[in-house]
């Protein structure tokens, strides 16, 4: 089974894939430090496919990359695709949203997860995007996960992305939901 080189430079994203991916045999290896790519794309699934695309021509493999964020209803998509740039730290970036929303009635939101697999000559292979639809809470509840997941409710739940255990958040966040569409596709490859 030929190795996926993740578009990551970061062990943790890559120890959670390999997690998620495990039984589809496929071995996944970390990006070469000094290849770093623009983020150029104008949709989620754009900049998947292009970070993809990069990192299997560089390398001669097979290539995985992800793109995700948080879309906000009543900011127009906001923080959207500049999600990791709303602000120089998770605390700016929530207090951003938060302070955005204020008034508001609507505090619908939805969070997206691109993930696309290039082959060795960057032609894409598979993709699958997944939706987690929720809420933005009024404040931010709960101690687990990362980035906007104190202020991220899911009414099914009835809790915050940072109040679940991190069994629940891959069963139903939009990471978890890309991934579970994107497995049948890559063993299938494999
Ligand atoms: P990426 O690494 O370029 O895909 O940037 C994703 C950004 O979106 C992160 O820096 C977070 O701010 C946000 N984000 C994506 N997924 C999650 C999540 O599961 N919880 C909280 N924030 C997330």
């Amino acid at each position: 089974m030929p190795r996926l080189v993740v578009a990551t430079g970061n062990p943790g994203k890559l120890a959670e894939l390999q997690a998620y991916l495990n039984d589809t045999g496929w071995e996944l290896a970390l990006k070469p430090p000094e290849l770093e790519i623009e983020e150029t794309g104008t949709t989620f699934l754009e900049n998947a496919r292009l970070k993809a695309s990069q990192i299997a021509l560089a390398t001669g493999e097979w290539a995985i990359a992800d793109d995700s964020g948080l879309a906000v209803t009543a900011l127009n998509g906001a923080p959207g695709l500049y999600s990791a740039r709303y602000g120089a730290t998770d605390a700016e970036r929530i207090n951003r949203v938060l302070t955005g929303l204020a008034g508001q009635g609507d505090r619908s939101a939805h969070f997206i997860c691109a993930l696309v697999v290039v082959r060795p000559d960057g032609t894409v292979a598979a993709e699958a995007e997944g939706i987690c639809p929720g809420e933005i809470t009024e404040e931010p509840r709960g101690q687990n996960g990362f980035g906007y997941d104190p202020i991220f409710g899911v009414p099914e739940l009835g809790c915050t992305y940072a109040e679940m255990s991190a069994a629940q958040k891959h069963d139903l966040s939009h990471r978890g939901r890309a991934i579970a569409l994107l497995k049948p596709q890559l063993a299938a490859l494999g």
